[in-house]
């Protein structure tokens, strides 16, 4: 089992302080606090940076304010969900953002909390809820039919055996109940011979993604954060998984469009204008040094665009 850490290691911090660190105004907001790193090393870095740190999990807030609270009335704290990022950027009055960071996922504290249920390494409550989710993975369990289950367990966890997996889970919440990351992990084994820590880690991501609804969120995040973000203002998103990286290359490609007539068009008819360029195509990854450092930056995958 992984030891606790006391804060979260920010994953690609040089890389995100070079893009956000001099955006051409003084307001950046970080969409997915965690406990403060990327926002504290933006906030040290240029000493005219004010920060708003938007975060679901309100034990996030707790712990970022322990750490940045020193930087005074630079930075705001607001518990919500980055879909809202509009109304949490307008009332926060700071202005108009000239950067917005999304480091998406979940943070090392709430993996390593046992309680909250996000990890199959350690027995406790299937939880897994960042925020206000409506519904906790037991919850999820206790009510979801075989056929609404494979799904989640393919879109969410683009797991090898969603059917197989679905029926193993019913099966044993119809027979004995499934609260526990052990019993959920005991009914993938079951199913999956030879099962990995990979397999596990699909099987949880998929359901924790569906009860928060995270890529829903995701796309309404990015969205609304380039309505808001001042011409040249930049949008930098971290993903951990090829779901997530999907939604932002596919977002960011459309709008990076000009015309998205249909080709047999001879006249464009659409209107529509290219609203932001990459900086680079391909997205960044960390460096080897970083990822023996931190084994939970290997799959980081980082994207950025610069609004029009
Ligand atoms: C990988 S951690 C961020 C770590 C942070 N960059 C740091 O340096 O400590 C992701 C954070 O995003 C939060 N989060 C996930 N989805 C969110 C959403 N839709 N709105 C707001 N916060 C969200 C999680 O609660 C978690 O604290």
């Amino acid at each position: 089992m992984n030891r606790p850490i006391e804060f979260h290691h920010p994953v690609m911090c040089n890389e995100v302080v070079d893009l956000l660190g001099n955006v051409p105004g003084d307001f950046v907001i970080d969409a997915t606090l965690g406990d403060g790193g990327h926002a504290e090393a933006l906030l040290e870095y240029n000493s005219n940076i004010v920060l708003l740190g938007i975060d679901r999990d309100a034990s996030a807030i707790e712990r970022s304010y322990k750490r940045l609270s020193h930087f005074g009335d630079r930075v705001k704290f607001v518990e919500g969900r980055f879909a809202n990022i509009a109304e949490i950027a307008m009332e926060s009055g700071f202005g108009v953002p000239a950067g917005v960071l999304f480091d998406l996922g979940v943070s090392s504290p709430q993996i390593d909390e046992p309680e909250r249920g996000f990890s199959f390494s350690a027995s406790a409550p299937l939880d897994m809820r960042m925020g206000e989710a409506k519904i906790s993975a037991r919850g999820f369990i206790e009510s979801v039919e075989f056929g609404e289950l494979a799904r989640v367990l393919r879109e969410f966890g683009e797991v090898s055996h969603p059917g197989r997996v679905a029926r193993a889970i019913i099966e044993m919440r119809d027979k004995t109940g499934v609260e526990t990351t052990e019993e959920l992990a005991k009914a993938v084994k079951n199913a999956i011979p030879n099962c990995r820590n990979a397999d596990l880690a699909r099987v949880f991501q998929a359901i924790r993604i569906f009860i928060n609804d995270e890529l829903t969120e995701l796309r309404r995040g990015l969205s609304a954060a380039l309505d808001e973000l001042i011409p040249d203002g930049v949008i930098v998103v971290i993903s951990y998984h090829s779901l997530e990286d999907r939604i932002v290359k596919r977002f960011f490609a459309g709008e990076e469009k000009g015309c998205i007539c249909p080709p047999e068009l001879p006249v464009c008819r659409c209107g529509h204008l290219p609203r932001i360029r990459r900086p680079f195509r391909k997205p960044m990854r960390p460096s080897e040094e970083e990822i023996r450092e931190n084994n939970r930056a290997r799959s980081a995958k980082l994207r950025a665009a610069v609004k029009i």
